[in-house]
C-alpha cells in the first residue's frame, strides 16, 4: 500500500472511494465543489440521514458517475482530534477494502500546523488505514477475497516525512503480530515460531534460541514442565536490539508464547479452546516490536524474549500437584495445569531480570478474568510504580489502544500460599487477573517492571471499530510509541 499526498482537495481525483471528513459541528465539512458535483445532494442525504459525525462512524454515497469515484463516503471524525482521525482512516478503508476497492482517497479539513501536532494527525490517520486495510483470507477460496488496497492519496494533510515512516513501520509490526495470531496452531507451534523469530535477524538484530535440552539444564522448570505435555517440544528465543549509539536504556519485552492452550490436564471445555491458538499473542507482539527496530532505530538497546509452548495433555504432561523449581530457584506448586502462562513467563522473566536491564514490560494472554473485568477494548495494566504506570497510559492514548491500570496488590499475595511448595500457580477465583499479576511478580528482580494483561484486546471475536475479528496486535503501536520515546 502506498501513500501519497497530493497539492490539494480535487473531486475529479482518481479513487474507487472519496473519503471526506464530517463532524456534527460542521456538517458541511464536505468540500462545496464536491457538494455541488452532486447537485447538493450530499450535504442534503447527511442532513436526511441525520448523520452526527462521531468518530469512526460511516454514510456512504454512490457517486453515479457525478466524479471519478465510485463512492462518496462520508466519515465522521467527531472533535478533529488525532484519535477521532484514527478511527475515521480506519473506517474508511474498512469500507474500501470491503467493496473492492484498490485506490482510496482520503480529504479532511483537520490540516491543523506544519509540525508536531500536525504529525499525529497524520500519523494516526495511515494507523488506521493500515488497520482498517487488515484481512486474514490466507485460507479463504478466492472469490471469497477481497485485494489489499495498492494506494492511499491524503489530501489535506500537512506532509511530515518522519511520521509518515513511523506511522507505516508500526502498521507493518502490528500486521507481523496479526497475522502470526491469526495463523492456526498447526502452522505456528514453538519450533516454527522460533523460527519465525530467527528470520527476523540482522545486522543490528541478534537470534539465540534455545531447545527443550538447553530449557532444562538452564534450570527453567516452568517452561520445561508445561512444554514437555506435547510432542512438539518448547523453545526460549532472546532477540537483541543494539541502537547505533550509546543506548539511553536497557528493555526487556517478555511475551507469553503458548501456540496452543488446551488447558493441559486441567483441560478447557470445547469452547474455551476455541480461539487458544491466540494465546501466543504476547510472544506475537513481541515480536512485531522486534521487527520493525532496525528500520526506525530508537536509542535503546532491547531483549525480546519469549518462551514458546504448547499446552497439551500427552503423556508426559506435567500434573496437578508437581512442584517445579523455577529459574529463579522458586518452587511452585501445581493447582491448575491450565495456569500455564505465568509459569512460561515466570522462567522469563527471571532470566530477563538477570540480564541487569532497566526495564522489564512483559504481554501475556494470561486470564479470563481480565477478559470479564475490562472486555476486548482494554488491555490490564500492572505496575506498582506510579510514573510508569503514567506514561504507559499516556502512549496508549496516544497510540489508539485502550489500557486500564488495575491494583497490584500485596493484600492478595495470601492466596498464592503453597502447602508444600513455595507459592502455588493459582489463587482463586477471586481477583483472578491480579494474583496472576502478584505470581509473576515474584520472579521479578530488579528492573522497573509493568505487566499488561491481553487477553481480552488481543483477540476479537467481533469487530470492533476497524478491526475485524481475530488478532490484533494489541500494545504494538503503544510500545513502539514507549521506545521511540527515549
Ligand atoms: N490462556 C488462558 C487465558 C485466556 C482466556 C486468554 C480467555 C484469552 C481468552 C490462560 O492460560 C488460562 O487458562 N487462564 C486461566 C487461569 C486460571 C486457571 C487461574 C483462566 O483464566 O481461567
Ligand atoms: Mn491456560
Ligand atoms: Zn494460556
Amino acid at each position: 500500500m502506498r501513500f501519497t499526498q497530493p497539492a490539494a482537495f480535487s473531486h475529479d481525483i482518481k479513487a474507487d472511494v472519496l473519503a471526506v471528513c464530517v463532524s456534527a459541528d460542521d456538517p458541511t465539512g464536505v468540500p462545496p465543489d464536491l457538494d455541488k458535483a452532486f447537485g447538493g445532494a450530499i450535504s442534503k442525504t447527511l442532513e436526511e440521514e441525520e448523520f452526527r459525525g462521531s468518530p469512526g462512524s460511516i454514510l456512504a454515497i454512490r457517486s453515479l458517475g457525478h466524479i471519478p469515484a465510485r463512492w462518496i463516503l462520508a466519515v465522521g471524525v467527531g472533535d478533529w482530534s488525532a484519535s477521532a482521525h484514527r478511527l475515521a482512516g480506519g473506517a474508511a478503508s474498512r469500507f474500501a477494502r470491503d467493496k473492492g476497492a484498490r485506490i482510496l482517497a482520503f480529504a479532511t479539513p483537520a490540516s491543523g500546523t506544519p509540525g508536531e501536532q500536525d504529525g499525529e494527525l497524520l500519523r494516526a490517520v495511515v494507523e488506521g488505514v493500515m488497520a482498517g486495510n487488515y484481512r486474514w483470507e490466507r485460507y479463504k477460496p478466492q472469490e471469497e477475497r477481497t485485494p489489499p488496497l495498492t494506494s492511499v492519496k491524503l489530501l489535506g494533510l500537512h506532509r511530515h516525512r518522519q511520521a509518515l515512516k513511523a506511522a507505516l513501520a508500526h502498521g507493518r509490526a502490528q500486521e507481523l503480530a496479526r497475522d502470526l495470531v491469526n495463523e492456526s496452531a498447526e502452522v505456528v507451534y514453538p519450533d516454527s515460531l522460533a523460527q519465525i523469530a530467527r528470520s527476523l535477524s540482522g545486522e543490528r538484530l541478534k537470534i539465540t534460541v534455545w531447545n527443550e535440552k538447553k530449557i532444562r539444564d538452564k534450570g527453567m522448570g516452568g517452561i520445561s514442565a508445561v512444554g514437555q505435555g506435547s510432542a512438539r517440544p518448547p523453545r526460549f528465543v532472546h532477540m537483541k536490539y543494539t541502537p547505533a549509539g550509546k543506548p539511553r536504556a536497557r528493555i526487556a519485552i517478555v511475551g507469553k508464547g503458548v501456540t496452543f492452550d488446551a488447558g493441559g490436564l486441567s483441560l478447557k471445555t470445547s469452547s474455551g479452546m476455541q480461539t487458544m491458538r491466540c494465546d501466543m499473542s504476547g510472544a506475537a507482539t513481541v515480536l512485531g516490536v522486534m521487527s520493525v527496530l532496525q528500520d526506525i532505530s530508537p536509542r535503546v538497546r532491547v531483549d525480546g524474549i519469549f518462551a514458546a509452548a504448547e499446552n497439551m495433555l500427552g503423556g508426559y504432561a506435567y500434573k496437578l500437584g508437581d512442584i517445579l523449581t523455577m529459574h529463579n530457584g522458586k518452587t511452585v506448586e501445581i493447582h491448575n495445569t491450565d495456569a500455564e502462562g505465568r509459569l512460561l513467563l515466570a522462567d522469563s522473566l527471571s532470566y530477563a531480570s538477570e540480564l541487569g536491564v532497566d526495564y522489564c514490560i512483559d504481554l501475556a494472554t494470561l486470564t479470563g478474568a481480565s477478559v470479564v473485568a475490562l472486555g476486548s477494548h482494554y488491555a490490564a495494566l500492572f505496575t506498582k510504580d506510579d510514573e510508569f504506570s503514567k506514561t504507559w497510559i499516556t502512549h496508549s492514548q496516544e497510540a489508539g489502544e485502550g489500557l486500564w491500570r488495575l491494583p497490584l496488590e500485596d493484600l492478595y499475595r495470601k492466596k498464592l500460599k503453597a502447602d508444600w511448595g513455595e507459592i502455588k500457580n493459582v489463587g482463586g477465583r477471586e481477583a483472578g487477573s491480579i494474583t496472576g499479576a502478584l505470581f509473576l511478580s515474584e520472579f521479578v528482580d530488579g528492573p522497573t517492571w509493568a505487566h499488561f494483561d491481553i487477553a481480552g484486546p488481543a483477540f476479537l471475536d467481533s469487530p470492533e471499530n476497524y478491526l475485524v475479528k481475530g488478532g490484533t496486535g494489541a500494545m504494538v503501536r503503544t510500545i513502539l510509541r514507549w521506545l521511540e520515546s527515549f
